[in-house]
């Protein structure tokens, strides 16, 4: 058998072998991604130096590639203190954070043997800036993601470059010298950096066969048996990733991490204002948190490694909020729908602790309906105020559960979202029974 036959046999074999790992193996190996429910997803590159579209602004014709490439003399990572940036991140609360280890534009931000386009060769940074990033965040317990696009426009041999050229159907050769550079590169990240996470983008263009993704998958299982990779590489990744859109009902995968920028840029862009508020990031957490998912929260530092007051201020306020609420947060499950409850709740990983967020200031006392389980005990989560639970229209000849009052007074109400805790009698238990 010929050496490369032997090697597509082995990728084929590993493939199918990924294909079919147990679910009680996926489920350990998704569990820090389960509990950490808040990531911070960081946009640095060239593109920070105009403070324009990373990579799009090119591609939607607002500049030309060269003028967008003379960005590289602009790019000084002067400021770049990584050690400050895992301190930020913890201090938000995140457990993970994935940087754009290279975006479309084809800027490799390590030191890649595989190509002259990375801020080492072509930019005054002149450095890797990955391997720095991934020991900060190991530093401080914090999980390492890496972000890296498929689809590079700046490589010769990749169709889009000048977008007068089409797919390549039947240019193979091309192709296949592509497919070499993109795994080659892959592989450089997985033995240099060994991220908990891949987190790919822009698989769009091709099909997962034409991208052999399923190879991808299982080399990258054979390198790093335990990673996480999301899902942009065409069905062969682990979990969903919604973009800026809040899902309204919970997503039907088991796992998923929506992402969403702070203002309306990934990259930084002085001249976006349209900052979100810290309430409201502390909302679509909740959201996410409520849903059983994720929130990958982005930010964009400057050409020189500094993150904007703004986002600085936000990735604060959201510390001191899951700080105070972490039990209510990390390692929890889906709530209870919002049919029993008019709001998001979440459940303790055994299910015997419901957390109710409540937004603003509520008008009158709580209400939840069809609840089974007896409450022991009732308090506010991050100050500890023992909470009264009155329950109306129990009636002894009816098998629906009463209805459940909490008045919550205005002294304990947090500025920004307060939790409630309710510690029932065992696993959440509702009533469903449809025929009265
Ligand atoms: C989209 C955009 C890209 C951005 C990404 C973040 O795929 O193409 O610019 O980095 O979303 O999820």
């Amino acid at each position: 058998m010929k050496l490369r036959t032997m090697l597509l046999l082995f990728l084929c074999v590993a493939a199918l072998a990924a294909a079919q790992e147990p679910d009680s193996v996926k489920e350990r190996r998704m569990q820090w991604f389960a509990d950490a429910k808040l990531g911070i997803f960081i946009h640095w590159g060239i593109y920070a130096v105009n403070g324009i579209d990373e990579s799009w602004s090119f591609y939607n014709g607002l500049l030309t590639y060269e003028d967008y490439m003379k960005q590289l003399t602009g790019f000084t990572a002067s400021r770049y203190d990584p050690a400050a940036w895992a301190r930020l991140i913890t201090e938000s609360g995140a457990r993970y954070a994935v940087l754009t280890s290279k975006h479309h534009d084809g800027v490799a931000l390590w030191d890649t043997r595989l190509s002259d386009l990375s801020v080492v060769k072509k930019t005054p940074a002149a450095r890797d800036l990955i391997g720095p990033f991934c020991d900060a965040l190991r530093a401080q317990g914090l999980k390492v993601g890496l972000y890296f696009s498929h689809l590079d426009w700046s490589h010769p041999d990749y169709p889009h470059f000048t977008r007068t050229e089409d797919r390549y159907v039947g240019d193979s050769v091309r192709w296949n010298r592509f497919l070499e550079f993109h795994s080659g590169q892959i592989g450089e990240i997985a033995a240099r950096y060994r991220p908990d996470l891949f987190w790919f983008d822009g698989d769009w263009d091709y099909s997962a066969a034409e991208w052999r993704a399923g190879e991808m998958r299982a080399q990258i299982t054979k390198w790093l048996p335990r990673a996480i990779v999301n899902s942009r590489i065409n069905g062969y990744g682990d979990y969903d990733t919604p973009e800026q859109g809040v899902p309204i009902t919970p997503p039907q995968s088991r796992w998923w991490e929506l992402c969403i920028t702070t203002n309306d840029s990934w990259g930084y862009q002085g001249n976006d204002r349209n900052y979100k508020t810290p309430n409201q990031i502390i909302r679509i957490l909740v959201d996410c948190v409520s849903m059983g998912g994720n929130l990958l929260l982005d930010i964009g530092p400057k050409e020189d490694g500094t993150i904007p007051p703004e986002q600085v201020n936000i990735l604060q306020e959201l510390g001191r909020w899951t700080r105070k609420h972490r039990e209510a947060v990390y390692g929890t499950r889906a709530g209870i729908p919002k049919d029993y409850f008019y709001g998001p709740s979440a459940l303790s990983k055994d299910r015997s602790t419901l957390f109710l967020f409540v937004d603003g200031q509520p008008a009158g006392p709580l209400l939840i309906k069809g609840l089974k389980n007896r409450i022991n005990r009732a308090w506010v989560v991050g100050n500890g105020t023992k909470l009264e639970t009155k329950i109306l229209m129990r009636q002894y000849w009816s098998r629906i559960p009463g209805l459940v009052y909490i008045d919550v007074p205005r002294q304990v109400l947090d500025p920004q979202v307060t939790v409630i805790a309710l510690l029932l009698d065992g696993p959440v238990e509702l009533y469903t029974d449809k025929s009265n």
